[in-house]
């Protein structure tokens, strides 16, 4: 008998299929599971494949007690309670590299987006407001020569420095550590805040980053800044944000990520200088397929008793 490979959801491609060959393939439907069923239908699975966006946590691992490995689609691990997955020896892996650039990218069209006014302008053009040509209407903020602030330094961040700097910005980053990027200067995050047009973040979710963006910060921005955020929703003092959106005390902001996706703060549908987008920072045909790819390819390695390459601590 084959063990149980159970995933919460489809992957892109089928990339999963092939494993087949070593497991008993479950789940992998278009929704997850509700709770109950899928522990019913996990119960005896050895690896579990989840989203970025699945929760793994305790009583979940409790109830699958012959999981030995998680393999995460993602590059994220705040979904997956790592301190339970320890204790019960389990091995994590994650998808981390693949996704940096289409993330990079995406940060990039939504800084764009946000300061030059492209969905609120889509939107004003269909709904036939585009009236008369006026030199004065629906100015947005200029890119070049500006100063981006990075909250955030690892792989994805410095590719959106990289970025930034072919548009003719000036970098700043905030980080626990000095990296050395030509061009780019290292502030602590409130000085960052202070001096940056944009500010990009680029943090991962741990205790430490929860409202890392907080209402104290957030009045730290300088009158006009865009805020674009990649990282996770929960980095963000929701209500703070919107305040100062609503208020016009910042010009714009850029939102891909959300607390409780797929749920979005009412107060960001209501407001026209915020551009939403749904968790798309990877989401381009290459990236979501090399991720999945990925995921198979370490599932195969460590079952066929090769080391992992990318194991989470
Ligand atoms: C991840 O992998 O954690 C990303 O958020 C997916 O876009």
């Amino acid at each position: 008998m084959k063990p149980i490979l159970y995933a919460i959801r489809a992957l892109p491609g089928g990339r999963l299929d092939r494993l087949a060959r070593l497991f008993d393939l479950r789940g992998g439907g278009a929704e997850p599971r509700p709770r109950e069923a899928l522990v019913d239908e996990a119960r005896d699975a050895e690896v579990l494949v989840p989203t970025y966006i699945d929760r793994v946590d305790e009583p979940l691992l409790a109830a699958l007690p012959k999981l030995r490995h998680v393999a995460s689609y993602g590059v994220g691990t705040n979904h997956l309670d790592l301190e339970a997955c320890r204790s019960r020896n389990l091995l994590v892996t994650n998808t981390p590299d693949v996704l940096t650039d289409a993330t990079a990218d995406h940060a990039m069209a939504l800084l764009l987006a946000a300061a030059r006014r492209v969905v609120d302008g889509d939107r004003v053009v269909r709904a036939g407001g585009w009236k008369a040509v006026d030199p004065a209407f629906m100015l947005g903020t200029e890119v070049t020569g500006k100063t981006l602030g990075i909250v955030g330094f690892g792989r994805i961040g410095q590719a959106v420095a990289r970025r930034a700097q072919g548009f003719g910005m000036r970098v700043l980053y905030a980080s626990p550590r000095e990296v050395d990027f030509p061009g780019a200067r290292r502030l602590s995050l409130d000085a960052l805040l202070a001096e940056s047009d944009f500010v990009s973040l680029h943090t991962p979710l741990v205790p430490g980053t929860e409202n890392l963006l907080s209402r104290e910060r957030i009045a730290r921005l300088r009158p006009g800044a865009v805020v674009v955020n990649t990282a996770r929703g929960a980095v963000v003092d929701d209500d703070a944000l919107a305040d100062a959106l609503e208020a016009g005390r910042i010009a714009a902001a850029g939102l891909d990520v959300f607390r409780d996706e797929p749920r979005v703060p009412a107060r960001y549908l209501r407001l026209e200088n915020v551009v939403l987008t749904p968790h798309l920072g990877s989401g381009t045909h290459e990236t979501r397929a090399a991720m999945a790819e990925m995921v198979a390819a370490e599932v195969e390695r460590v079952a066929e008793g090769k080391p992992p390459r990318h194991r989470v601590p």
